[in-house]
């Protein structure tokens, strides 16, 4: 039954209902504990529900993030920028790209702090912040999809010491077929018909 489905694109799987009660089954056993059981995500764990993708949301993308694991690497920057860079860059990020206002009580410039993006960031989240999926650089336009938070403060932590998120590898625990039902509930959670919640 696994290989029947393995041999169909995932696409059609995603609107098989019975693929998505396995796939399901095996989300929930194998990817709930981090990514939670409504796949929605949690501190340091992406949502997988919503349009917002880092490492990319096609269906063969999908599959290749499950079988092969992810692992991102943001910098850390505090000792090339300087405590002030990461306040004044952490500034540019919450209010140009993210059209926020900063709170009154904090000392930064936003407009040294788009130079510095200019100079040391755009080179992997995009000269207009809107990251590259090649290098899991997420979007820097929409802080609701920010997986270490949003806060200026939070922005100052992952800028300062760096990211590095982990999505463990999942080709030699689960093999091929079950990860392409997995890759097809993932990908209908953001794209389906919500048949597997009918069921
Ligand atoms: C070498 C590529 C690279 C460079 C250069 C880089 N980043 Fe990143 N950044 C990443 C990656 C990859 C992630 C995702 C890290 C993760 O998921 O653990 C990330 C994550 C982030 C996040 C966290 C988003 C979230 O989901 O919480 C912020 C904020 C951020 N970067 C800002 C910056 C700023 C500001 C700079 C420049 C000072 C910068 N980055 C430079 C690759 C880069
Ligand atoms: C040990 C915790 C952990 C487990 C277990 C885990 N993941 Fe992940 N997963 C992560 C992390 C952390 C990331 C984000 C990596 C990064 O920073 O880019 C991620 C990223 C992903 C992404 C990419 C999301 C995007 O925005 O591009 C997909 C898809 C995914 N996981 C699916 C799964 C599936 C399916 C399973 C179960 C087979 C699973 N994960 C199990 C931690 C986990």
């Amino acid at each position: 039954i696994f290989a029947k489905y393995a041999a169909m694109p995932i696409e059609e799987v995603a609107k098989d209902p019975q693929a998505l009660k396995m796939g399901g089954r095996l989300f929930a056993s194998n990817c709930s504990v981090c990514h939670g059981s409504d796949a929605k995500g949690a501190y340091g764990f992406p949502n997988l529900t919503d349009a917002d993708w880092r490492w990319g949301g096609e269906p063969e993308t999908i599959k290749a993030t499950i079988m092969g694991g992810r692992h991102a690497v943001m910098p850390a920057w505090v000792d090339v920028i300087k405590e002030q860079g990461v306040s004044d860059v952490a500034a540019y990020v919450l209010t140009n790209l993210d059209g926020r206002k900063l709170p009154e009580s904090i000392k930064a410039d936003p407009v040294n702090g788009q130079k510095l993006f200019a100079a040391n960031c755009a080179v992997c989240h995009g000269p207009e912040g809107k990251g590259t999926p090649a290098m899991g650089a997420p979007n820097l336009t929409h802080p609701a999809a920010f997986i270490y938070g949003s806060s200026f403060a939070q922005l100052q932590q992952t800028i300062r010491h760096g990211r590095q998120g982990v999505m463990p590898a999942q080709e030699q625990l689960q093999g091929n077929d079950k990860v392409h039902l997995l890759a097809a509930y993932v990908y209908s959670l953001s794209h389906g018909d919500k048949q597997a919640d009918a069921e």
